[in-house]
C-alpha cells in the first residue's frame, strides 16, 4: 500500500509542529504548511515537505491545494486543519475588521481549502478530515467572543460535512483541546494588541490541567488511523468536564460556572 499522505496547516509552532513530527514518526508522508518564509525554511531544514500557506488568503489557499495535489499525484489521505489564533477582547470592543480577520483564518480558510481537496478524496473513495476546534467550540467564556464564534462555526461546518460525506469513505472529526502548551497565548496577546493599537502585554498564564501538544497528536492518530474515527475528541480534563456539564446543566447554571473562567 502507498505511504499515506497528510497535509497539516499551521506547523510553525505548537500543536501543528508536534503533530507534523509525530505523524512522520508513524510513517505518514507529511506535507507541512506555514505562512512565513522563515518558518517554511525551518521546516524544510527539519526534513519536511513544506508548502507556504496563509489561510487568510483565498489565492494562497487555491495555490496551496493545487501544489499539494501535484506533489502527491492527487493522493491525500488526511488533512488536519490546525492553523488558527485567538482574537480576544470583549464583544462590545471588537472591530468589524478584527472579526473578519478571525473568521478568514479560523473558518473561511478551512472551508475554502476543503472545497479544493474534497474532490480528490471523493475520487479516491477515502479520506480523513480533522478540524482542530476547541473546548470553546461548545461553550463561551468572557473576552473571547470572536474566537468562540469562530470555533462554533468550525463545529457547524464539520457537523454539516459529516452528513454530506456520509457513505463517501471520507470521515470528519473534531479535536477539542482544552489548554495546551504552545505559542497560542503569545499570538493571542499580539492579536489583542493589534485590536487595541498598542504593544502586546504578555502575561503567560498556565491554566490548570494544561497538557503538552502530544495529547492532541494522540487524538489525531486515532482520527486518521482508526477504522471508526470519532466525531469528537476532547483533549484535557477541563475539555471532558465542560463537555459533560454542557450536556447536563441548564444554561443558567453553566453561566455561573463559565463566568469564573478566563
Ligand atoms: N493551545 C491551546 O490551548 C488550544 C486550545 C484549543 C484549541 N487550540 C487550537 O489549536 C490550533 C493550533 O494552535 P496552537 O495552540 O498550536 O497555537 P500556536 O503555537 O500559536 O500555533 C498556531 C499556528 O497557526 C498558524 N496560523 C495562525 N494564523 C494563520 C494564518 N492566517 N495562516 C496560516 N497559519 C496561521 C500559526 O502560524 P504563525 O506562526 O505564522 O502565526 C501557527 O503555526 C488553533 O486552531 C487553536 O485554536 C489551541
Amino acid at each position: 500500500m502507498a505511504t499515506p499522505v497528510i497535509l497539516i496547516t499551521g506547523c510553525s509552532s505548537g500543536i501543528g509542529r508536534c503533530c507534523a513530527e509525530g505523524m512522520r514518526k508513524r510513517g505518514w508522508r507529511v506535507i507541512a504548511s506555514a505562512r512565513r518564509a522563515a518558518d517554511v525554511a525551518a521546516l524544510r531544514e527539519a526534513g519536511f515537505e513544506v508548502i507556504s500557506l496563509d489561510m487568510a488568503s483565498g489565492e494562497a489557499v487555491a495555490a496551496a491545494a493545487t501544489e499539494v495535489l501535484a506533489m502527491t499525484g492527487g493522493q491525500l489521505d488526511a488533512v488536519f486543519l490546525n492553523a488558527g489564533y485567538g482574537q480576544s477582547g470583549p464583544v462590545e470592543r471588537l472591530s468589524r475588521q478584527s472579526l473578519r480577520d478571525q473568521f478568514e483564518t479560523n473558518v473561511f480558510g478551512n472551508v475554502d481549502l476543503l472545497t479544493h481537496l474534497i474532490p480528490a478524496m471523493r475520487a479516491a473513495g477515502r479520506g480523513r478530515i480533522v478540524f482542530n476546534s476547541s473546548v470553546l467550540g461548545s461553550v463561551a467564556i468572557r473576552d473571547h467572543g470572536a474566537y468562540v464564534a469562530s470555533k462554533y462555526a468550525v463545529e457547524a461546518f464539520a457537523d454539516t460535512l459529516r452528513l454530506e460525506l456520509r457513505g463517501s469513505g471520507i470521515h470528519v472529526s473534531l479535536i477539542k483541546p482544552g489548554p495546551i502548551e504552545s505559542r497560542f497565548q503569545a499570538n493571542a496577546a499580539a492579536a489583542r494588541a493589534r485590536l487595541e493599537s498598542r504593544e502586546p502585554l504578555l502575561r503567560e498564564k498556565r491554566y490548570p490541567f494544561t497538557l503538552g501538544p502530544e495529547a492532541v497528536l494522540r487524538k489525531l492518530v486515532h482520527a486518521c488511523e482508526a477504522h471508526n474515527p470519532k466525531a469528537r475528541y476532547p483533549v484535557t480534563l477541563p475539555a471532558h468536564l465542560i463537555g459533560l456539564l454542557r450536556r447536563m446543566l441548564p444554561t443558567r447554571l453553566m453561566d455561573l460556572i463559565l463566568a469564573r473562567v478566563g
